[in-house]
């Protein structure tokens, strides 16, 4: 699938990151199919980390997920590699780990504040877009 699901988590929006974020992505060469700024229900925020519910940030990731708006969006790429190339330019999870030149590694002190979700594979992908944009896109 050439389509990837990409949040701007709450510390993005917060922070007034969202047009410096979107434009690495639309540099790259990915383009926006989809977008909406909405603050997440805990039902919503709950379904979207279902994987993590037994780590012991599960409330924490709920709580900061929850706190205000998100951009969920759809990014689409020319070729099925999509959501790799879109992690790469995200960056490692941890902040310690992430290099200098991607947005968590330019942007990011705190782990718990990453400021962008990014799908894992084409399988996270389909699921979070279907999550997110239950209506089409
Ligand atoms: S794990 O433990 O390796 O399975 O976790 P990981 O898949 O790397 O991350 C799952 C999501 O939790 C966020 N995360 C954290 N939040 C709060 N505190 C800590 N310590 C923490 N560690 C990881 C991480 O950013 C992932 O969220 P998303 O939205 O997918 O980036």
């Amino acid at each position: 699938m050439n389509q990837t699901f990409v949040m701007c988590k709450p510390d993005a929006v917060e922070r007034s990151l969202v047009g410096e974020i979107i434009a690495r992505f639309e540099r790259k060469g990915f383009t926006v199919r989809a977008a909406e700024l909405r603050t997440a229900s805990v039902a919503l925020a709950e379904a979207h980390y279902a994987e993590h519910a037994d780590k012991p940030f599960y409330g924490e990731l709920v709580s900061f997920l929850t706190r205000s708006p998100v951009l969920a969006m759809i990014l689409e790429g020319p070729a099925d590699n999509t959501f790799s190339l879109v992690r790469k330019i995200v960056g490692a999870t941890k902040v310690d780990d992430a290099e200098p030149g991607t947005i968590r590694g330019d942007f990011a002190t705190i782990t718990s504040e990453n400021l962008v979700h990014a799908s894992d594979g084409h399988d996270s992908a389909v699921r979070e877009i279907a999550l997110w944009f239950p209506q089409g896109h």
